[in-house]
């Protein structure tokens, strides 16, 4: 059985009053009956202090799909999308077909839709909104390890759909698309799959493609809100995301020894504990020795990402799993990775220091490369009659 402490989204996005609601099954804050911890089926209302998508529960299946702006369009522009948007945003979770929704029949309520609606740098370079660029918002600059493409890379505009199954997503993602058209046209897409529940449907850390649990140090309470929110003029309640694809090589990983896979993280890859202690929560204790040697090493990712090893710099990941294949040169490719995604009041601040920290000094980048990368500022929630961005662009 669980403790509900790193379950993010039930109680946590009740507690914290404003993030947006969830309709069926609502789990009452304090609540324990199994019932109420249900991961799927979910109904989330889209209007409230935070956009839904950032605290409520990773469904089973995410697509983020990042847009570019044509050349015409302009502020005044860019809020006609958003109003548009916002509609389709809540009707859409709510499980209603959006206006001259051509395939009417496949908006569900109970599938855990959540979409979430980000602003790229670009969008600041616009006549009358650079002033309102957010303080910390910019993009990741090189890192040593990073081997960035364009196709998984940039963007203006950034449409992140979540849900229980992927033809849920796909409708919802055709729609935003669609309605989008005269405006932007997409960039790059990136599909992913999480799997936050155990056999028994109680909701657990999920697991990434190395088979490590993956989200366990991840803040709560106090802690989170002040880790991801911003307070920062019309951005107040908002946040700022980056995207990273992260490639990790499944083939090299798998011909490590088990005790070296742990070795390289800094915890135990069947219950997540750190090396340091025996649950999944425990801290992590950097300064355990035996016959002077750490037992996390000085090079494990636990460490070296580490809270107190960054100044105190914390971040909100959360992360989806892929797969790709591609027909390259006569034969298929395939590849794996980490749609990597942290939130966070500011990417200057916290990102990038992290990061660059991980770029010296991670013993994981010898499996893992960074293909993919993108930034985008997550406006605030709205209120049902108000749309999203409306503080930047009404
Ligand atoms: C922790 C895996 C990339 C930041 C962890 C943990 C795992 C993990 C297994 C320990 C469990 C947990 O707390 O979630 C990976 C993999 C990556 C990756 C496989 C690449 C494919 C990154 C990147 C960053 C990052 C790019 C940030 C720049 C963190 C942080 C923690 C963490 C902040 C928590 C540290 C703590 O508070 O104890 N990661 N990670 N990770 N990772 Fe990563």
């Amino acid at each position: 059985r669980l403790s509900r402490r790193h379950v993010f989204g039930y109680a946590g996005a009740a507690g914290l009053g404003g993030a947006a609601g969830v309709v069926a099954g609502r789990a009452t804050a304090g609540s324990d009956d199994a019932a109420a911890q249900r991961v799927g089926g979910r109904t989330y209302l889209a209007h409230g202090d935070h956009q839904s998508g950032i605290l409520t529960p990773t469904p089973a299946v995410g697509e983020l799909v990042a847009f570019d702006l044509l050349p015409s369009v302009d502020r005044t522009a860019l809020g006609r999308l958003m109003r548009v948007w916002s509609g389709d945003v809540a009707a859409l979770a709510a499980g209603r077909p959006v206006p001259g929704d051509a395939a009417p029949d496949l908006a569900q309520a109970g599938v855990s839709l959540s979409i979430l609606i980000g602003l790229g740098p670009r969008v600041f370079d616009l006549p009358g909104l650079a002033a309102a660029r957010p303080t910390g918002f910019q993009e990741i600059p090189p890192m040593a390890h990073d081997r960035l493409e364009d196709r998984w890379s940039g963007g203006d505009l950034l449409a992140w759909v979540s849900a229980d199954d992927a033809t849920s997503v796909a409708h919802a993602v055709r729609r935003l698309t669609t309605d989008a058209a005269p405006f932007a046209r997409p960039r790059w897409t990136q599909r992913g799959s999480w799997r936050p529940v155990d056999a028994d449907g109680n909701p657990v850390t999920g697991r990434n493609l190395f088979g490590q649990l993956d989200g366990s140090a991840n803040p709560s309470g106090e802690t989170l809100t002040a880790t991801v929110f911003s307070t920062d003029g019309w951005l107040a309640g908002g946040t700022q995301l980056v995207v990273r694809r992260i490639e990790m090589n499944l083939a090299t990983w798998d011909e490590l020894t088990r005790d070296r896979q742990e070795r390289v993280i800094g915890r135990a890859l069947d219950t997540g504990a750190p090396l340091t202690g025996t649950a999944e929560h425990d801290d992590v204790d950097l300064t355990a020795a035996v016959d002077g040697v750490p037992v996390i090493a000085a090079d494990a990712h636990a460490r070296v990402a580490h809270p107190s090893h960054n100044s105190g710099r914390r971040m909100l990941r959360r992360g989806l799993n892929y797969t790709h294949e591609e027909w390259i040169d006569g034969s298929w490719t395939s590849s794996a990775g980490l749609i990597f995604t942290a939130f966070q009041a500011s990417i200057a601040d916290q990102f990038i220091p992290v990061q660059r920290m991980l770029d010296q000094g991670d013993a994981l980048n010898e499996w893992t490369t960074a293909i993919g990368s993108a930034v985008f500022v997550i406006p605030p929630g709205f209120a049902e009659g108000a749309w999203l961005a409306q503080g930047l662009l009404g």
